[in-house]
């Protein structure tokens, strides 16, 4: 399966910094409460594969996606630790060759028109773009999506509840990430009731 099939009844994705493994599966659990069906774990912390296994162990329910990416070795020890799909800010050709080797669902990252029709040419018809507020928001991805109309994206990087809808209003966008519905006080306090609160907020704006 690939990661446009894996995530096509998806419209948000919390992009999260685990700092706890100890708060994953209570992490997980609430998302899935709040109608959230995938997460990214970035890999930028000690504890985020341990999360990613967690997870995957535990909240079966859940897809679970490892984010980040910036190394082969990192693919294939996501693979071992039970992630469903990787994110990458970008993408380099060895990265785009273990994914492939190991049949990972990727969803590597682009920024220009070259970088998208790179990835074009790989086969990436899904594709992140980021950090999405930092290059123009949904104006530069619009511009971006009219020459290249095949191509969906999932934006992220800045996104916030407000700006949110517009994105997914966009054909080209098939879901978004962020992290504004799980801020990192929130998720240290463990204040699984405001995080649950939040995200089911984030599920209904992006209910498209
Ligand atoms: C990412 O890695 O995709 C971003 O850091 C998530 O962006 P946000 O934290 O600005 O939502």
């Amino acid at each position: 399966m690939d990661a446009t099939e894996l995530l096509k009844n998806v419209n948000v994705v919390p992009v999260v910094v685990i700092e706890d493994k100890t708060t994953a599966v209570d992490l997980a659990l609430t998302l899935l409460d709040a109608g959230i069906k995938a997460i990214e774990i970035t890999l930028r912390t000690a504890d985020a594969l341990d999360a990613i296994e967690l997870v995957a162990k535990s909240v079966p329910e859940m897809t679970v996606g490892a984010g980040s990416i910036r190394e082969v070795a990192q693919l294939e020890e996501i693979l071992n630790r039970g992630a469903q799909f990787a994110v990458s800010p970008g993408a380099t050709g060895p990265l785009i060759s273990m994914a492939k080797q190991i049949h990972m669902p990727f969803v590597p990252g682009a920024a220009t028109a070259s970088e998208i029709l790179t990835l074009m040419n790989e086969g990436y018809m899904l594709q992140k773009f980021f950090p999405a507020e930092q290059l123009g928001g949904t104006q530069t991805l619009k511009a971006l999506s009219a020459p290249l109309p095949e191509v969906r994206f999932f934006p992220t990087g800045g996104i916030t509840a407000e700006l949110a809808p517009q994105y997914l209003e966009l054909e080209c966008v098939t879901c978004i990430g962020g992290s504004w519905f799980i801020p990192k006080a929130l998720l240290i306090e463990r204040d699984f009731a405001r995080i649950k609160e939040m995200s089911r907020a984030a599920v209904e704006i992006t209910h498209v």
